[in-house]
């Protein structure tokens, strides 16, 4: 059976390439994104594997259906990269990925630390020798409450990973699970707005909670909430945040996406401008954090993805079942 992968980054290469020893696979790996001019590199697949920089539109999801591609998997967790009403209509079915959780949730905690106890101000003071403390005061977890929104498999171990640190935990999920039960107080996503100290974004990018995070909502958290996204950008209202961080309404930003982001993100853009105003302004500010879509950035998420997607595809196409289909 014949695959084609798309977008595939240098640190996934070594697990294609011990899936390439399958003798049942014929894989096609190629480092250049999904798009309508380069579906051809997929003549004779059943399958397509794509990377979450790649957009697989309706154009891109129609060509693929004429030349014979029948499933579609995205190397990622969040699958707003793939127009999944159209690939439904046109009759590609669509899978995402279950990578380690791990990998976002303690890169999540590491910017709730960072944040709460000003590290990187702190570390950038350093590099010029100043090792004063003033204003660097921090706070400790085990007097706040961090409030997650998403329940899904990085909420919960985000929860997890916080369950050592004393903390009161609070979480908002649309089908709350016994699990999440056992985990956190699930409360209401008022009540969670209202009580939070940190609140924590774990959530797919939907049209329904397209800018949940806006001056509205901001306004009913606490004096000095911090936000943490390690999620989509989209989730957030750039502009209402930057006004809430000059305001102090928000003491502190985490964020790992943001945006926009598509051409910013994993580029070196030392000698180039970056065109994305709200990030770049976000990111003048001191209390601050926004890190390059880094979260997930893992070996054991890197082999899992790979894996992962692969074995869904050919599990679909020898007409088996595919646990991550997206329905
Ligand atoms: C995801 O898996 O949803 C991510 O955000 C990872 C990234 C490579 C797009």
């Amino acid at each position: 059976m014949k695959i084609a992968a798309y977008g595939c980054r240098e640190d996934e290469i070594k697990y294609f390439e011990e899936l390439k020893k399958r003798p049942d696979l014929k894989l096609i790996t190629t480092t250049e994104h999904l798009s309508p001019d380069n579906v051809n590199l997929a003549q004779g697949a059943k399958g397509v594997s794509i990377e979450g920089l790649c957009r697989a539109s309706c154009e891109t999801l129609e060509k693929l259906y004429d030349i014979g591609v029948r499933f579609l998997s995205t190397r990622t967790v969040g699958y707003n990269n793939i127009d999944v009403d159209a690939a439904r209509e046109i009759g590609i079915r669509c899978s995402n990925v279950s990578y380690s959780p791990y990998s976002v949730a303690e890169y999540t905690v590491l910017l709730m630390l960072a944040s709460i106890r000003k590290f990187i101000h702190l570390m950038a003071r350093s590099a010029v020798l100043d090792y004063s403390l003033r204003g660097m005061q921090g706070k400790e977890l085990r007097n706040m409450t961090v409030g997650i929104i998403g329940m899904g498999r990085i909420g919960k171990a985000v929860a997890r990973c916080l369950s050592g640190f004393g903390c009161r935990l609070i979480a908002y999920t649309p089908h709350p699970d016994e699990e999440s039960g056992r985990l956190a107080d699930m409360v209401a996503m008022d009540k969670l707005y209202e009580q939070a100290d940190i609140i924590s974004l774990h959530t797919p990018l939907k049209n329904s909670n397209y800018h949940m995070i806006n001056s509205d909502t901001i306004s009913r958290m606490k004096d000095g909430v911090i936000i943490i996204n390690t999620a989509r950008g989209e989730l957030i209202d750039t502009e209402a945040l930057i006004n809430a961080v000059d305001s102090g309404k928000v003491s502190a930003v985490g964020i790992d996406t943001f945006e926009n982001e598509r051409n910013v993100i994993h580029i070196d853009h030392e000698a180039e401008l970056i065109h994305n105003r709200n990030m770049l302004a976000l990111k003048a500010y001191p209390n601050v954090i926004v890190s390059p879509h880094a979260a997930y950035y893992t070996d054991q998420a890197s082999k899992d993805m790979v894996y992962c997607s692969i074995d869904g595809l050919a599990s679909w196409i020898s007409g088996g079942e595919n646990e991550n289909e997206i329905k």
